[in-house]
């Protein structure tokens, strides 16, 4: 085996490893895919997957909770763990499978083993060399914490959260981002009293401020805590729980922490500083075609600066297959790639925010337009809560959406479209959208934003 010459050799088989192999091979290249852990990365074993389906038990245990005001008579009796976890885990067990055995179809080497990168084009297993012509590091991310602060007993990180087989009574999350408004959101369907400490301004921090206020009121509703504007001073922890100290000198108690402030590239001991990969703070440095500039080392997925999302190391690794095949694939735009957190109610967006929008073109450039889902008859029906917002520029192309409420993360397909292809308000305002759906409201935001909502008071 090591005495193959791969067309690409690829370090790490998550999101954006496995999708650079298997367009590889699609296009006849020699491949060989090194994942120390298992096939899916992260995502599939220890994120968006896993994550998903603890969400929507949650979902499943407030429905039951609520099932009286549709007329249907159920009594929520309590969730069992140890079947929530079995049912999660069926999921990404039947994933995984069919993941292996996909790779498995292609004819790609796959090596289980920790890959380090002993020569621009080589990587080293346990002794044995896979030499490329190109390689692909894909390496992915960790949940990080914060200096001093150690992750053990009642200080978990999403790793153990995903794993636990018991409720807490009481939990802090530490960090209002994605994965802290997720685990808030599943935990206090739980049953769990969640406080969450942020130190932004706001919830979900990275959004359209209208979507972080909404979503502070609909946590506010459920009964959701969280402190804003609180940072971190320091925990105590015993056996049975934990003591956070914030810096302004006030403490909470509860069972448990979770720590989610963040994900670091996981780059560390694999031999890329060595052989001259451009890094800084741990991430790899790659141009718009994800090139490092270092031989024929080319970076994908969570260890390249920018979202840390599995789609996008999926596109970014079906490039990198492209690339090397010589199909000079056009360049991924950033700033189109959709975002999606799966909390009650879901959030959703694509593009810039109303503030980025207004500091990129002025003011006086940009419109906006905001449905409310109260006048949406499948909203109604669902029982859900929320808007579509719209910001584009005057006599110009729609440059964001934002969306929140129940299965809102479902609109994103056509909102994504209308921003990577630069529709206009006026393009998408004439198109049907099928009633009755929730995406009615999308057609109803183009309609105000083309300047003629329908059913508007005016
Ligand atoms: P994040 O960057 O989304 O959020 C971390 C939050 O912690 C930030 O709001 C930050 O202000 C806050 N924070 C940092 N230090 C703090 C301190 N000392 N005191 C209080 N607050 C502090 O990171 P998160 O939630 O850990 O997620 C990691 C990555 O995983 C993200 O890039 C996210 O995109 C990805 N992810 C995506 C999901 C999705 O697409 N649905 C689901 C879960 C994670």
């Amino acid at each position: 085996m090591s005495d193959t010459l791969y067309d690409i050799v690829i370090l790490g088989g998550g999101s954006g490893g496995y999708a650079a192999a298997l367009r590889g091979a699609q296009l006849g290249m020699k491949v060989a895919l090194i994942e120390a852990d298992k096939v899916g990365g992260t995502c599939l074993h220890k994120g968006c997957i896993p994550t998903k389906a603890l969400l929507h038990a949650a979902e499943v245990a407030d429905v039951t909770r609520e099932s009286g005001q549709f007329g249907v008579n159920a009594t929520f009796q309590g969730i069992d763990m140890p079947k929530v976890n079995a049912y999660k885990d069926q999921i990404v067990s039947k994933l995984h499978k069919g993941l292996q055995g996909l790779v498995g179809h292609h004819n790609i080497t796959y090596v289980t083993g920790w890959g380090t990168l002993v020569a621009p084009d080589t990587v080293d297993v346990g002794g044995t060399p896979y030499r490329g012509r190109n390689v692909v590091l894909a390496s992915g991310s960790y949940a990080r914490s914060l200096p001093g602060l150690e992750i053990g007993g009642r200080v978990i990180t999403s790793d153990q959260a995903l794993q636990m087989d018991w409720i807490p009574t009481s939990a802090i999350v530490l960090g209002g981002g994605v994965i802290g408004v997720e685990f808030a959101s599943v935990w206090k369907s739980f049953g769990v009293d969640v406080t969450i400490i942020e130190a932004l301004p706001h919830l979900a921090p990275n959004e359209d401020e209208a979507l972080s206020k909404a979503l502070e009121r609909a946590f506010r509703k459920r009964r959701i805590n969280f402190k804003l504007g609180a940072r971190f001073a320091g925990v105590q922890r015993d056996d049975n729980g934990v003591v956070v100290t914030l810096e302004d000198g006030s403490t909470l108690a509860a069972d448990l922490l979770l720590v989610a402030v963040g994900r670091g590239p996981a780059t560390a001991n694999l031999g890329y500083e060595a052989q001259g990969v451009p890094m800084e703070r741990g991430f790899v440095l790659a141009n718009e075609r994800l090139h490092t500039g270092i031989a024929n080392i080319y970076a994908v997925g969570d260890i390249v600066p920018g979202l840390q999302l599995a789609h996008r190391g999926f596109q970014q690794g079906i490039f990198v297959a492209e690339e090397i095949a010589g199909l000079n694939p056009a360049t991924i735009v950033e700033s189109g790639i959709p975002r999606v957190t799966y909390c009650d109610p879901e959030l959703a967006s694509v593009g810039l925010t109303e503030a980025q929008a207004r500091a990129k073109f002025g003011d006086d450039e940009i419109k906006t337009s905001e449905v409310n889902l109260a006048a949406n008859g499948k909203s109604g029906i669902l029982g859900t809560a929320g808007f579509v917002k719209l910001v584009g520029r005057k006599d110009g192309p729609i440059l964001g959406v934002h969306l929140i409420g129940a299965r809102m993360g479902e609109q994103i397909g056509e909102a994504q479209l209308m921003v990577n292809w630069d529709a206009h308000a006026e393009d998408v305002a004439p198109l049907i959208h099928a009633h009755p759906t929730q995406n009615e409201a999308m057609g109803e935001a183009a309609l105000a934003l083309a300047g003629k909502p329908l059913h508007a008071h005016n």
